[in-house]
């Protein structure tokens, strides 16, 4: 289970302090894959960022497990950290990288000898369908391959957690729909909770169980996905169904008009 409570994380800005996260609580089941879901500044990057220290919160507590990631410093953070996989937007991969070297990354800075790096990221390799491109560089792979190497990257210490941060908002549909397949094989496979943070409804439509809504730095609505798209109690909810149910009448309409020669 994730536990976050009264997370919050102040920014200073030329123009005065800027609180991104405010008070913020939230829990999260192991193996659920749990949505977070607010329209752009909302916070969404901070508090997954702050859920692995990449950013450091003001105050409040982020446990996982039985580990209070927030009351840990150097090496034991490290480790905590292995445990908690993350992949973004923009893939983060280094350049001058192959594919295998990129996912054995982790495993080198963890300190594990060759047969083991050797064997580990062959089999993770093989669990997104890239054994293949193992030998490639990322500029020789299409935005679904290198998302695919940033999953196996994220997979290859074995964390309880995987944290996705706009995962597949730079993909086209075709290949978002094969990266959420792949994510939904990986939680029934190896039972790892994914959070996943998105301002896309398919993507909650399409994998997730449950559901967080944020805004303005603060949880405003939890709960199923289908009591999210049935009955929307916040402002934002509300927003995003109204703006995809307007866009269906829209088409809806349009096709009908197309149907009656108009
Ligand atoms: N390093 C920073 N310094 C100052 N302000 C910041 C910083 N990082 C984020 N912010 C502000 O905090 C708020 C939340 O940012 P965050 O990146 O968490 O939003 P988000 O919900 O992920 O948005 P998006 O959907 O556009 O990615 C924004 O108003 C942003 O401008
Ligand atoms: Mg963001």
């Amino acid at each position: 289970m994730i536990a976050i409570s009264n997370l919050s994380k102040s920014y200073k800005t030329a123009s005065g302090v800027f609180k991104a996260l405010n008070k913020l609580d939230l829990t999260i089941e192991k193996g659920d894959i749990y949505g977070i879901i607010g329209f752009s500044g909302a916070g969404k990057s901070t508090l997954v960022r702050c859920m692995n220290r990449l950013e450091e919160p003001d105050e409040g507590t982020v446990a996982i497990g039985d580990t209070v990631i927030t009351e840990l410093e150097g090496k034991r953070l490290r480790e905590a950290r292995q445990k908690i996989g993350m992949i973004f937007q923009q893939f983060n991969l280094l350049d001058g990288k192959t594919a295998f070297q990129n996912v054995a990354f982790p495993l080198r800075v963890a300190g594990r000898d060759k047969t083991f790096i050797r064997k580990r990221v062959t089999e993770v390799l093989e669990m997104v369908q890239l054994s293949d491109k193992a030998g490639h560089y990322p500029s020789q792979l299409s935005g679904g391959q290198k998302q695919r190497v940033g999953i196996a990257r994220a997979l290859v210490n074995e964390p309880d957690v995987l944290l996705c941060d706009e995962a597949t908002s730079a993909l086209d549909p075709q290949t978002t729909y094969s990266i959420l397949e792949l994510l939904q094989s990986i939680n029934q496979q190896l039972g790892l909770t994914v959070v996943l943070i998105t301002h896309e409804l398919e993507v909650l439509q399409h994998i997730c169980n449950n559901v967080a809504v944020i805004e303005q730095g603060e949880i405003v609505e939890t709960g199923t996905v289908d009591q999210f798209f049935l009955n929307p109690q916040s402002d934002t909810a509300r927003r995003f169904v109204n703006i995809v149910e307007r866009y269906r009448q829209k088409r809806k309409l349009a096709v009908e008009g197309v149907g009656a020669g108009i």
